[in-house]
């Protein structure tokens, strides 16, 4: 096997606005992240990042991983994994992770709050059990809810994926599971196909083989065969017409030009023992 050229560790606060940048670069390629771009309240990944990250490393039950090339030192990639349903004690290690408080001082969202909350990473700010919670957009949020929705068709993409993951959470997590989500995935365009995913995955598909517990994730197009290498296996899917909801034709892309169909699989690490 060969020699690992990086390292892993846990993400700094500091580290944010690399993390950012990165995944919007990793995100380019990603037809339905171009699109949402177009959109009349455009979606920006990086703008995501900046706001849902230092929550996310508040969160007791989110563990966010770091690559780093051991040559360069640069930042290679990022894995936020969710462990639902784990008490503290249970709580995986990692060095140089900033253990957050059990109890942080938000308060918790009210009922109508959440149900506003298009961004599911925004649920970590509830305390307890529900911390960590995946979110209803896991691997490519939306932009912000709009009051005239109806009229633009990037919210109505919005809504239905959204109520696709929100029907797919409650089937695969009801009360009391134990269980790991990937949140989100990134790894740089400069450092991909080396097994950096590979191995941010595996961190956390490992804890699932010693828990005996599955993990699951909503993948985006381009990645789910790193998902299946990673040993994840495809249990549904939602097939979506872009050209449905687009706001306009790809640009630069030539007459006629289409943004093609895009697949959302809801996919399952099942573990070695379970
Ligand atoms: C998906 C992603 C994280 C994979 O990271 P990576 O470090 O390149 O992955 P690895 O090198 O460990 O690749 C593992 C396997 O995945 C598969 N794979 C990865 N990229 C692939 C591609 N572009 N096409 C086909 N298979 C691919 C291959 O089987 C690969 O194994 P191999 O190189 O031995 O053939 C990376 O491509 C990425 O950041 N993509 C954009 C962002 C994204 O979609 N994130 C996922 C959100 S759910």
């Amino acid at each position: 096997m060969a020699e690992q050229t990086f390292t892993i560790k846990a993400l700094q606060l500091e580290d944010v606005p690399e993390a950012a940048q990165l995944s919007s670069d990793a995100f380019l390629a990603d037809r339905q992240t171009q699109m949402k771009a177009l959109g009349r309240n455009p979606f920006n990944l990086k703008e995501y990042h900046m706001q849902s990250l230092p929550e996310m490393l508040k969160s007791p039950r989110c563990v966010i991983l770091k690559a780093v090339d051991n040559e360069t030192g640069e930042f290679a990639g990022f894995c936020n994994w969710g462990l639902i349903g784990f008490s503290p004690s249970e709580m995986p290690e990692l060095e140089g992770r900033i253990q957050p408080p059990e109890r942080p001082a938000a308060a918790p969202a009210s009922q109508s709050e959440d149900d506003k909350d298009d961004e599911g990473e925004e649920r970590n700010k509830k305390p307890e059990k529900e911390e960590a919670s995946p979110p209803k957009q896991s691997v490519t949020p939306g932009p912000e809810a709009v009051p005239d929705a109806e009229d633009d068709p990037i919210e109505r993409l919005q809504a239905l994926t959204g109520a696709d993951l929100d029907a797919w959470q409650k089937e695969v997590m009801p009360p009391g599971t134990k269980c790991l989500v990937v949140i989100g995935l990134s790894v740089s365009p400069k450092f991909q196909r080396r097994g950096i995913g590979s191995a941010l995955l595996r961190w956390g598909t490992n804890i699932c083989d010693e828990a005996g517990v599955f993990a699951w994730v909503h993948s985006s197009e381009p990645a789910w065969r790193a998902y299946e290498k990673a040993g994840f296996e495809v249990i549904r899917c939602l097939d979506v017409d872009l050209d449905e909801y687009a706001p306009c034709p790809p640009p630069d892309e030539g007459p006629g030009a289409k943004w093609g169909h895009y697949v959302f699989r809801y996919m399952k690490y099942f573990p070695a023992n379970g």
